[in-house]
């Protein structure tokens, strides 16, 4: 009910939305009749649960890192700093393949397998899929009714399937062989999923569809001419990818649920295949898939795999948590961060430790917004965290995410007014300090969501600084008897335009004889 109070924009950014410029998104977005927006509220009893249900998921579409690089929100283009030349095809450097590509020239590789007893006690005997002859039998599980309150895009649909599968990607097609029938199948014996991991109305039309297609038997199915001896995951990328938020929690986080477990043996097939995305994540790539990402796009093969995933697993942005189904083996953002430092080669695992004999200045990084929410004072906030011991790197956030990891992974503390910047956060050492500077407008919420609680959940420590009426430019905008000052509620009570229009886009200039103790508070969080 919570979300229908909030009409999101129908247009779905397909390929006619490829030309669009960021700015030119803001303000579309401020356009965006905030439809039928009180009806839910003065409805509802729950008023701040309603808000915060609806722009949790508007404000993801705002949440811009890279400034001017974040014009590529609902692009399909690479931006201009990662753009490589000759990646039309995206082939990334061929390593050796598991799949054999003539079924005919494997003894142990039946063409069209068919599940027998035999097979089945095989499968049941055996520990390890040894020779590629074991055949499974057919099971699909389908997890696409999961709801999170507070996060409703947190569940998007994900199949789990083992058996005879056989993927064609021209036809957008997973065949599986399934003598039963049974399933979460429609009277065609079709499943059809867009493999995206946010389960975003708005979005969800850009994303390519995918059919799971259940077949009586192998002869139904087309013939494979490529098989693989691992399992498959075919997932999207589009969305609000090169957002580096969004890059996490909606792609690189699933995959990392999704497939960890496997030690690099599983098979990637990515919809709406970027070059550029896929050249920029290679490293965490290739952590997570010993194989060449396959681009589901521009594929002509008939791909064979014994198990598999359409889709991923999710939770909340850059927050999870244990479950039974979506992450069994209880995965925590600790067990990510460990992960990004080995795909990275990231040296420091701890923050340095101070009080101890050693002469070294705790290292702070304060990552630099220059569209909004600058901070505008920062000279004089360097200043004076150079004062107090720090020694004070300012950097903007780098394209190229082997770079800037390595320079948060070297700070003991990093600073950032609230943006999706603050996503960094986990390529520090696990025990370093994060320091957020909330903007004026009651964004507890965003705040506490985004980026506070995903620090303590990583195990960092963690020192908020929300800003007061005197230190946000909006006191130049607004008197301060408007409600942006008198009751900012108000302001998300209209809806994401209007907190995009205001909240998003203060700058903010901090009062130091207030921000200095929590530098201090900072410095003290490293004595322990
Ligand atoms: C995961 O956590 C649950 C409790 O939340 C526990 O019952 C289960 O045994 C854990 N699983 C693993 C693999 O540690
Ligand atoms: C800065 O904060 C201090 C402590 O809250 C306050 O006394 C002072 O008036 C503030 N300065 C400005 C310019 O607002």
């Amino acid at each position: 009910m919570a979300s229908t109070a909030y009409s999101r924009p129908s247009k779905p950014p397909g390929p006619a939305a490829g030309d669009r410029s960021g700015p030119r998104l803001a303000k579309e977005l401020g356009r965006i009749e905030p439809k039928k927006l009180g009806i839910g509220l003065v409805a509802g009893c729950c008023f701040a649960l309603l808000t915060y249900l609806s722009f949790a998921r508007l404000f993801a579409i705002y949440s811009p890192v890279f400034d001017s690089s974040s014009s590529m929100v609902l692009k399909n283009m690479p931006p201009a700093t990662t753009t490589v030349p000759g990646t039309a095809t995206g082939a990334l450097p061929v390593e050796e393949q598991k799949e054999v590509r003539d079924p005919e020239a494997d003894p142990h590789m039946p063409n069209l397998p068919e599940v027998t007893e035999k097979d089945q006690q095989e499968e049941a005997t055996a520990t390890k899929p040894a020779g590629g002859a074991i055949i499974t039998e057919a099971k699909i599980t389908c997890d696409e009714n999961g709801v999170d309150e507070g996060f409703p895009y947190a569940r998007p649909p994900v199949c789990e399937l083992a058996g005879d599968i056989r993927v064609s990607p021209k036809e957008k097609t997973m065949y599986f062989v399934n003598p039963s029938g049974a399933g979460p199948f429609d009277s065609n014996g079709e499943k059809k999923i867009r493999p995206f991991a946010r389960k975003d109305d708005f979005l969800l039309p850009g994303v390519v569809e995918v059919t799971i297609k259940s077949v009586s038997s192998a002869a139904a199915a087309p013939r494979c001419t490529r098989r693989h001896d691992v399992p498959v995951v075919v997932f999207s990328v589009a969305g609000y990818t090169d957002n580096f938020f969004h890059d996490n929690t909606d792609v690189l986080i699933p995959l990392f649920l999704t497939t960890a477990h496997l030690q690099g043996e599983v098979q990637l097939l990515v919809t709406n295949y970027k070059p550029w995305w896929v050249r920029k994540f290679t490293p965490l790539l290739r952590k997570l898939s010993n194989y060449d990402v396959i681009d589901f796009g521009k594929d002509d093969e008939v791909h064979c795999f014994r198990a598999g995933h359409l889709g991923m697993y999710r939770d909340r942005d850059l927050i999870i948590s244990p479950h039974p189904t979506r992450n069994p083996r209880n995965y925590s953002m600790v067990d990510y961060n460990r992960f990004l430092r080995r795909a990275f080669n990231l040296p420091r695992d701890a923050p340095a430790v101070l009080g101890e004999e050693t002469s070294a200045k705790p290292q702070m990084l304060i990552i630099e917004r220059k569209g909004t929410r600058k901070l505008l004072n920062l000279p004089e906030v360097s200043a004076l965290c150079e004062a107090l011991g720090f020694a004070v790197t300012v950097a903007e956030a780098d394209a190229d995410v082997r770079v800037f990891a390595e320079k948060v992974n070297a700070a003991d503390v990093l600073l950032a007014v609230h943006g999706a910047g603050l996503t960094n956060q986990i390529f520090l050492p696990t025990g370093a300090v994060l320091v957020q500077i909330v903007p004026w407008g009651k964004m507890d919420w965003m705040a506490t969501n985004f980026y506070g609680q995903p620090a303590r959940d990583m195990r960092l420590r963690y020192v908020e600084y929300y800003v007061s009426e005197e230190e946000t430019t909006l006191k130049d905008k607004y008197p301060r008897d408007h409600y942006v000052f008198k009751d900012p509620m108000h302001i998300h009570a209209q809806g994401w335009p209007a907190i995009a229009e205001i909240i998003m886009k203060q700058d903010v200039m901090v009062n130091m004889t207030r921000f200095k103790p929590f530098l201090l508070q900072a410095l003290n969080e490293l004595q322990d």
